[in-house]
């Protein structure tokens, strides 16, 4: 057989779904595991969301529609950009994809050209280097310390940014730490954005979920760097709506109908029936979408107050987002029954297989000994998962 590309040997499996497979694989064989991996909401999806999908079905709204999104959905996109986020587009610069990644992966092959160098801050989501790669550019990667809140400042992004730099990709609220930039904070970023003139992907898929008053303020917004700005937003997470694939984003007319040229390529419209959906959604009431952060922030209160009775572990208390991710360093290179645990892989490992209880290794995120638990579960997994952290740390802070 002839061999596979050399670019997809150099792409890594999505370690998040590595490790909720084999805990799937565990509950399979008739193990209860709990499973604190999942990065998407357990709730159901609104019920009037639910119903405009099935009344397009009825209707026969389940056609091929335009290549970059239905009139109703732009219009509703852009209704939702300019309220939500003030961030004023027209029709022409939005794009409708198959879900925010669809969405960051059309830009990528877009705007890239072989040898470009994109910014990622670390902990980052772990499709970003990839997807950077794929469009033959190279991820740069700044550190983000658990110390800084995870966030990195104007300086690092400015050292990072040289000929070469072709974007920055920014993510607040983050997957994985739940970190959230104040305006102030990006003001600064915003800054040296301007001096390079680089692009800059903003994420927003979590700016729904926030915490302790905490505002979400879109990069996008300031004036100034305005048309470098590409914002990608979705359904899944806050409407709960992460199988029906529907992302989307506003950016330059340029940059928009670059990336609508890749996805008529490869995917066509996302589903019709999706868009549909997504339009009620985006339009309104937004009483779910908050009833489903008050139970995340009751959720992540529960669960930062169990882990901060863990002697050794630091916690950086997310201020937006679903998960912890709490650093483990403490507890690296302790043995336990005869095997040394030298990292986060052996750490969410010896979880797996002696407390039942599955979560992913920071280093899949660029972060090393730190793990990332979801909280996006029932409160019922939640505790229990809790409980089997908490012994698992307590059996590692008593080994050698
Ligand atoms: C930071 C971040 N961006 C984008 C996505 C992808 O979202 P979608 O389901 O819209 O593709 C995720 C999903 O986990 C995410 O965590």
């Amino acid at each position: 057989m002839k061999t596979l590309s050399h670019k997809i040997q150099q792409i890594e499996e999505s370690q998040t779904l590595a490790f909720t497979q084999r805990a799937r694989q565990l509950q399979q064989s008739g193990i209860d595991v709990a499973s604190l991996t999942a990065g998407e909401p357990d709730f159901a999806t609104p019920p009037h969301i639910k119903m405009a999908a099935i009344q397009a079905i009825d209707e026969d709204f389940t056609h091929y529609t335009e290549n970059q999104g239905t009139a109703g959905l732009i219009a509703a996109i852009v209704k939702k950009f300019a309220s939500d986020n003030n961030l004023h587009f027209e029709p022409p610069q939005i794009l409708v994809s198959c879900g925010a990644k669809h969405s960051i992966y059309n830009v990528m092959q877009a705007i890239c050209n072989k040898g470009d160098e994109v910014v990622i801050a670390a902990p980052y989501w772990v499709s970003y280097p990839e997807i950077v790669k794929m469009a033959d550019a190279k991820p740069v990667i700044v550190e983000a310390s658990h110390d800084a809140q995870f966030k990195i400042t104007a300086q690092q992004l400015r050292r990072a940014i040289n000929e070469k730099t072709k974007a920055f990709i920014f993510n607040s609220p983050s997957n994985p730490t739940g970190a959230v930039y104040s305006q102030g904070e990006i003001e600064e970023l915003a800054d040296v954005v301007a001096e390079t003139g680089i692009y800059v992907i903003s994420d927003e898929i979590y700016e729904k979920i926030v915490y302790d008053g905490t505002k979400h303020f879109s990069i996008g917004s300031i004036k100034e760097i305005r048309d470098q700005v590409i914002t990608v937003n979705g359904v899944s997470k806050a409407f709960a709506m992460t199988g029906w694939r529907l992302g989307y984003l506003g950016a330059a007319e340029q940059v928009a109908q670059a990336a609508a040229k890749v996805q008529s390529q490869i995917t066509s419209n996302a589903t019709s029936i999706s868009q549909r959906a997504a339009e009620i959604g985006l339009k309104g009431p937004m009483k779910d979408v908050q009833e489903m952060a008050g139970e995340f922030k009751r959720r992540r209160d529960f669960a930062v107050a169990e882990m901060s009775s863990i002697h050794g572990l630091k916690l950086c208390a997310p201020k937006g987002a679903f998960y912890l991710f709490p650093c483990m360093e403490h507890f690296a290179g302790k043995r336990l029954n005869g095997k040394i645990i030298k990292d986060d892989f052996d750490m969410a490992n010896l979880l797996l297989d002696e407390e039942h209880l599955a979560v992913v290794p920071g280093s899949a995120f660029g972060a090393r000994n730190h793990l990332r638990l979801s909280y996006a579960c029932s409160m019922k997994d939640l505790q229990k998962g809790m409980e089997r952290f908490k012994r698992g740390c307590r059996k590692l802070q008593e080994a050698h």
